[in-house]
């Protein structure tokens, strides 16, 4: 990886493939990878390889990558031990007319992990976190779901961000309360008693842009309280941060107890498969809600998640990227103010971000980025960043040395 700051990075192919894309691709690139949403020109935004934590655009540039394909990537790219077990499955076939035994693997292995009763598998995590509504407002006959303003939970009508082709009916039972203020969920379920199916949450704040926010002390016992009073099904959507905060959900991490949680992202380290798990008294409304999608049984992604699962408990995964985030965060602050500079590093260390404080349009945050591109690794600039195990102290030291330059660049734009 080259930390030098001459070091030129043609991002040409990048934008060709860009140009042609948007001729025959609505958007050119579409969703959160959108190169709208970084900066133009000054980052990479196709692919060709990856290996470990490291990835080579399409000009040939190699990044250090602190965002791991958006958080799938959570043992490293192309871990050796998934992608045998893969290709094994892979040899056998995929996609068959009936699920495999590793259907009844995984879902075994995700009761037994989250301490829940059953599990179900899509492939996206949209497809469970709309899914996981329909059984809560099954089980309990009530259309209201509530959420938490700014949380993301997929791309769905009910859910989406974005607002083309959504009609005021898609969210017509959908609230939003304020994360970390309870008074604001109280007022809705007073307004709402008896109509509430379901909140969903993720198990900490990580809104779209910008900082995360974890749980304040006794936010959610109280959350749970209010939601067992009132006969309100608790969903934790830990699609994003699952498996990088505990092996059996992020819930176990700060203590609280769902009653559905669905996963994505890392659960196959980069093999497409999601999951929702209930508990045991859900598995009959769950049964009789229709559920399926012409991939869903994949066996491919089956063991891939399996070999995830085991590799993440062997090697203790969960621990390495919390100390190596701890490492990174710590030495961006001092980084920081050794430029004069007042960042704040926010989320849980191994999916951290830092920003700065006062930055209205992120301007120093999009400098700061680009210039950490520019030396050869890769973060975003509004979105959560991913760590994952294959990531090394020396990693993250070269990352430093990278933040180093780039802040000083940043504190001499200030002057
Ligand atoms: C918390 C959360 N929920 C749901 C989703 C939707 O997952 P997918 O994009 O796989 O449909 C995401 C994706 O980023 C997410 O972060």
């Amino acid at each position: 990886m080259s930390t030098s700051p001459e070091a030129p990075r043609s991002y040409a192919e990048s934008l060709r493939l860009f140009a042609r894309a948007s001729r025959v691709i609505p958007g050119g690139i579409y969703g959160h990878t959108s190169p709208a949403l970084t900066v133009p020109g000054k980052f990479p935004n196709f692919a060709t390889h990856a290996e470990g934590g490291r990835y080579w655009d399409a000009d040939g540039n190699e990044f250090l990558d602190f965002m791991c394909g958006y958080g799938p990537i959570v043992l490293g790219y192309n871990h050796p031990e998934v992608e045998a077990a893969a290709e094994k499955q892979r040899r056998d076939g995929d996609c068959f007319n009936h699920p495999t035994e590793a259907t009844v693997l995984l879902a075994e292995r995700l009761a037994a992990l989250t301490g829940l009763g059953w599990a179900v598998f899509g492939k996206n995590g949209s497809d469970m976190t709309t899914w996981a509504v329909q059984v809560a407002r099954e089980f309990t006959g009530r259309k209201k779901i509530l959420r938490v303003r700014g949380g993301y939970h997929g791309s769905h009508a009910w859910c989406s961000p974005g607002h083309g082709g959504i009609i005021p009916e898609d969210r017509e039972h959908v609230h939003v309360f304020q994360w970390n203020d309870p008074d604001t969920l109280r007022d809705l379920l007073a307004r709402h008693r008896g109509q509430v199916a379901a909140l969903i949450a993720s198990p900490y704040h990580h809104p779209a842009f910008g900082d995360s926010a974890l749980p304040a002390p006794g936010f959610w016992a109280t959350v749970e309280e209010l939601c067992r009073r009132d006969g309100v099904l608790l969903i934790c959507d830990d699609v994003r941060a699952g498996f990088r905060l505990h092996l059996g959900g992020s819930h176990q991490h700060f203590e609280f107890a769902p009653d559905l949680v669905c996963f994505s992202k890392a659960l196959g380290n980069g093999h497409a498969i999601s999951a929702a798990v209930g508990k045991a008294e859900l598995k009959v409304a769950a049964s009789r809600v229709f559920l399926t999608g012409s991939f869903w049984q994949g066996a491919v992604a089956m063991r891939a998640a399996l070999a995830t699962l085991e590799i993440l408990e062997r090697d203790d995964c969960i621990s390495r990227m919390q100390r190596i985030g701890e490492r990174f965060t710590a030495g961006l602050r001092a980084g920081a103010e050794k430029h004069g500079l007042r960042v704040n590093c926010s989320g849980p260390p191994a999916i951290p971000f830092m920003s700065f404080a006062a930055d209205t349009g992120w301007q120093r945050q999009r400098d700061f980025c680009a210039e950490m591109a520019r030396r050869g690794v890769f973060l975003h600039p509004h979105h959560n960043w991913f760590l994952c195990a294959a990531h090394t102290e020396a990693d993250i030291d070269g990352a430093l040395a990278a933040a180093d330059a780039a802040f000083a660049l940043v504190a001499a734009g200030e002057k």
